[in-house]
């Protein structure tokens, strides 16, 4: 069985060819990409141990995206179901309504460090994008952002907000014009003008540095709860279950990392993939229905597929997780059992976030309502000294008129 290293960041538990558990991740790119991944994965490893650099990224999470994000109790959701004591962790609280900030913004300082005047990205649901483009004009970047052309129609607020900021959209019509396309558009777009471009993903997905600097960008949220949980409990609960949405895994990534080293009878951590609509084959859970390894965007992985090892048809009503990959660090998390991984289907997302919004003031977004439908199934079967906590990553508003469609209002 695969195993974590312990004191080890869950980043840089790979070997010399860049793979977790000498099978996930690496570089699987062509030659014209490795200079400039050589040039950033050289350019970051001294940033991220440059105590100026540290200082101006922990400046801009503070007074830009507004960390810490809060950490509540939800009263009325724990009385509702009895069993454990569920809190959220509203990281939807950020600026811009979603934990991409925290990679967008490590982003620009980066590509400023490196002396390029444009940034592209990808984005699903919008948020990737919408936060490029934020940090993109905080900074004084020409931005572009690749999003499939189904996206762009689902989630129509985000992409108004991107264009406000002064980003261009680039419309992808390719394959299932969702995420999978819009990343490999945006990785071909770079080959070509990686001399004056630098290129951001939006998840902890591609080619191994950036996976590095999105998880490294989003471990913030964990830095805080750590913080947060022992103000409340005194210490770090002895039983604590830490529930997360996972699409391509930079939320769920972000939020467990700094726990890494507990052990997982006291820290569980549970990601919560996309089920699809309910009796349907068609899902975006490569982790829980057993897929099996491929290589995509430059990476090896748990990967949707077909028998010839074409990349499969993905369905979830929540764009963010519509992707038939999952991030290496997933991958090896879920092979050494340090996390565990199940999936909710479209409806139970629905019903999850018509419960939430009811009994709470709270809106998650379609994904996190992913993660709250497992909270809601596990928290009765759990004692009242069970402390569940959800990452609430992102704010509903971009998904209104899916809710209001399906639900037939919007809170
Ligand atoms: C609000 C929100 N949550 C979750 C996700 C899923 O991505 P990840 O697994 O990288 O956090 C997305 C992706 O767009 C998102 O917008």
């Amino acid at each position: 069985m695969l195993k974590l290293k312990k004191k080890i960041q869950l980043i840089d538990q790979h070997d010399k060819n860049y793979l977790y558990g000498g099978k996930f991740g690496g570089n699987f790119i062509p030659e014209t990409l490795k200079k400039p991944v050589e040039d950033l994965t050289d350019l970051f490893k001294k940033l991220r141990h440059d105590k100026k650099f540290i200082t101006e990224r922990d400046y801009y999470f503070k007074n830009y995206v507004g960390s810490p994000t809060p950490f509540i109790k939800l009263h009325h959701l724990t009385k509702h179901l009895g069993g454990a004591q569920i809190y959220a962790k509203v990281v939807s609280k950020a600026n811009g309504g979603a934990h991409k900030i925290y990679n967008a913004v490590v982003h620009a300082l980066i590509c400023k460090r490196a002396g390029k005047k444009y940034i592209v990205g990808d984005t699903g649901a919008g948020y990737a994008g919408k936060m490029l483009s934020m940090a993109a004009k905080k900074f004084g970047l020409k931005c572009k952002i690749f999003m499939g052309a189904k996206d762009i129609k689902r989630q129509k607020p985000n992409c108004d907000a991107m264009r406000q900021n002064g980003a261009e959209i680039v419309p992808v019509y390719s394959g299932s014009q969702t995420l999978v396309d819009a990343v490999s558009e945006c990785m071909r777009y770079w080959v070509s003008n990686c001399d004056t471009t630098h290129m951001a993903v939006g998840s902890t997905v591609g080619p191994n540095i950036f996976i590095k600097i999105c998880a490294w960008s989003t471990a913030q949220i964990s830095r805080e709860l750590i913080i947060q949980l022992k103000k409340e409990f005194g210490s770090i609960p002895k039983k604590l279950k830490l529930i997360n949405c996972v699409g391509g895994g930079s939320s769920a990534a972000g939020f467990w990392n700094e726990f890494m080293d507990y052990d997982k009878k006291q820290v569980e951590f549970i990601g919560v993939e996309a089920g699809g609509p309910k009796n349907s084959k068609l899902h975006a859970a490569p982790l829980t229905n057993g897929s099996k390894l491929g290589i995509l965007h430059g990476a090896a992985q748990y990967v949707i597929q077909d028998k010839d090892g074409q990349i499969g048809e993905t369905s979830s009503i929540s764009a963010g997780l519509d992707y038939p990959g999952i991030s290496p660090l997933h991958c090896f998390l879920k092979d050494t059992k340090r996390a565990r991984y199940t999936s909710a289907t479209d409806e139970e997302a629905l019903q999850a976030y018509k419960l939430v919004s009811k009994l709470e003031d709270l809106s998650p977004s379609l994904e996190p309502s992913h993660a709250f439908a497992e909270a809601i199934k596990i928290a009765p079967k759990l004692s009242k000294d069970t402390i569940i906590c959800v990452n609430s990553c992102g704010d509903a508003k971009k998904d209104r008129s899916i809710i209001k469609k399906r639900l037939g209002y919007f809170k």
